[in-house]
C-alpha cells in the first residue's frame, strides 16, 4: 500500500469525525416535541416512492382521506402529494433526495413514503445513498418504531431501532484504502443513544409495560455497541419500576423463533442494523414484511412507511395493482395515532387484523388470482364502519 492512499485515508477518516463532531453539537440543540394540536393545517405529504410504492400509497391514501374527512373539510388537515422522490430523478440529480423534493418535505409536519429503491454497486443507477437512510438523517427521525402482534401466539412486541447512526451514519462514506482494504465505520453517539433509549422506556412507562430489552453485540463490538449497552443500563435507573435486560443480537434472532421465550418479550430497543434486520424476522411473525408498517419519528418532522422494499419486479410483470397495501395502510394509521387521532387509528388497526388475520374475506396473492389494492382498501375501510367493530375484534383475540 503507498503512503499516498494511506494519506487519503486518514484524511477521509479526519473529515468524518469533524462531520460526526459538528452532527454531535445540532443534536444537542434539540428542539421541543411538536404538538400537533397547535399546528393548524397539519400538512400531511404523500411521497408514493418506485416500484409498487406509488400503487399502495395511492390506498393507503384513500384510507386516510376517508377517516380524515371532517379535518380536511374543517382546514385541520392538508394532504399534499409530493412528486420527485423517484429512481430516476435522484440518478439524475446524483442525489440521495433531490433538492427541490427536500425542500417540499421540510414544509411538511409528517409523511406517508411508499417504498424507494435502494442502488446497490452493480445496478443501472448511480450508487447514491438509500432514500430512506437520507431522509431519516436529513430529518433527523432517530427513531425507527415497529410494532408486530399476533394475539393468537401471544406476541406484542415494539421494536424502537435506532435510526441515525450505527452502521447506516456512515455507510455511503467508507473507504476504500487500497484494492486490498476496504473500511466502513459504525458510529454510537451519547445524544444519539440516549434519545432512543429514552424514548424506548417512556413508551413502556406511557403504556404500563413493565420490561425494556437492550439487543446488542456489546460482547464483540466493543466501543460502539459497549457504549450504546452503557447508556441503555444507565437511563433504565431512572424507570426502576420498569425491568431491563439486554440480549445480544445473535441468540435474540434464535429467541424469536422460541414460543416459550418470545413471548417475553416487549419493548426492545437496538442500533440500526440489528434493528433493521430483526424487525424483518419479526414481522414474518404477523404475515411477512408487507404486513408491517414503520414510524420514523423525530421531534420536529416524522414519516411512516412500509419496512419493505419496492417490488420492481411486479411492476414490470404488470402485477403493481395486486400489490397488498396492508403495510402502508398500517403506517397511515401510525401516522393518525402520531398526529392525535389515536381513537380512528385504533379502529383501522383493528379493521386491518379482523381484514388479514381473521375474517380475510379478500386475499392478496399478489396476482390477478387475489384482489387489487383497491379492493383490498375499501374492504378495510368498510370494515372499519361496521357496527360493532370493536367487540367483533375481541371475538378474535
Ligand atoms: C428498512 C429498509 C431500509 C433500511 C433500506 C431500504 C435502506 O430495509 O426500512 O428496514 O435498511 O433501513
Ligand atoms: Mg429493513
Amino acid at each position: 500500500m503507498s503512503d499516498t492512499s494511506s494519506i487519503r485515508a486518514d484524511e477521509h477518516f479526519n473529515g468524518l469525525i469533524k462531520q460526526q463532531l459538528e452532527r454531535i453539537e445540532r443534536m444537542k440543540l434539540d428542539s421541543d416535541w411538536v404538538d400537533y394540536n397547535k399546528v393548524k393545517p397539519v400538512i400531511v405529504g404523500i411521497l408514493g416512492g418506485d416500484g409498487i410504492g406509488p400503487f399502495i400509497s395511492a390506498e393507503a391514501q384513500l384510507v386516510l382521506e376517508t377517516l380524515l374527512k371532517e379535518e380536511v373539510a374543517a382546514g385541520k388537515i392538508e394532504f399534499r402529494v409530493i412528486e420527485g422522490l423517484t429512481i430516476e430523478n435522484r440518478a439524475k440529480a446524483g442525489k440521495a433526495i433531490p433538492d427541490d423534493v427536500l425542500a417540499e418535505l421540510k414544509q411538511c409536519h409528517v409523511t406517508l413514503k411508499g417504498p424507494t429503491t435502494t442502488p446497490r454497486k452493480g445496478d443501472p443507477w448511480p450508487n447514491v445513498e438509500s432514500a430512506n437512510v437520507a431522509m431519516r438523517k436529513e430529518l433527523e427521525l432517530f427513531a425507527n418504531v415497529r410494532p408486530v402482534k399476533v394475539p393468537s401466539e401471544g406476541i406484542d412486541w415494539v421494536f424502537f431501532r435506532e435510526n441515525t447512526e450505527g452502521a447506516y451514519a456512515l455507510g455511503s462514506n467508507g473507504v476504500n484504502v487500497s484494492d486490498d482494504l476496504a473500511i466502513d465505520f459504525t458510529v454510537t453517539t451519547k445524544q444519539g443513544s440516549e434519545r432512543i433509549i429514552r424514548l424506548a422506556f417512556e413508551y413502556a412507562k406511557k403504556n404500563n409495560i413493565d420490561k425494556v430489552t437492550i439487543v446488542t453485540k456489546a460482547n464483540v463490538v466493543k466501543t460502539t455497541d459497549g457504549k450504546f449497552l452503557d447508556i441503555g443500563y444507565r437511563i433504565a435507573k431512572e424507570y426502576p419500576e420498569i425491568n431491563c435486560d439486554d440480549w445480544y443480537i445473535d441468540i435474540m434472532t434464535a429467541k424469536l423463533i422460541d414460543p416459550n421465550r418470545r413471548t417475553q418479550f416487549k419493548v426492545m430497543v437496538l442500533p440500526n442494523l440489528y434493528g433493521d434486520i430483526l424487525t424483518d424476522e419479526a414481522a414474518e411473525f404477523q404475515g411477512g414484511v408487507g404486513t408491517a408498517g414503520s414510524a420514523n419519528i423525530g421531534k420536529k418532522y416524522a414519516m411512516f412507511e412500509a419496512i419493505h422494499g419496492s417490488a420492481p419486479r411486479m411492476v414490470d410483470e404488470g402485477r403493481a395493482k395486486y400489490a397488498d397495501p396492508a403495510s402502508m395502510i398500517r403506517a397511515a394509521g401510525m401516522l393518525m395515532r402520531h398526529i392525535g387521532f389515536e381513537a380512528r387509528a385504533r379502529k383501522l388497526e383493528m379493521a386491518l387484523d379482523i381484514c388479514g388475520q381473521y375474517e380475510k374475506k379478500l386475499t392478496i396473492t399478489g396476482r390477478d388470482t387475489g384482489a387489487t389494492g383497491r379492493e383490498y382498501a375499501e374492504y378495510v375501510l368498510a370494515t372499519v364502519v361496521e357496527a360493532g367493530l370493536q367487540s367483533r375484534w375481541e371475538g378474535y383475540q
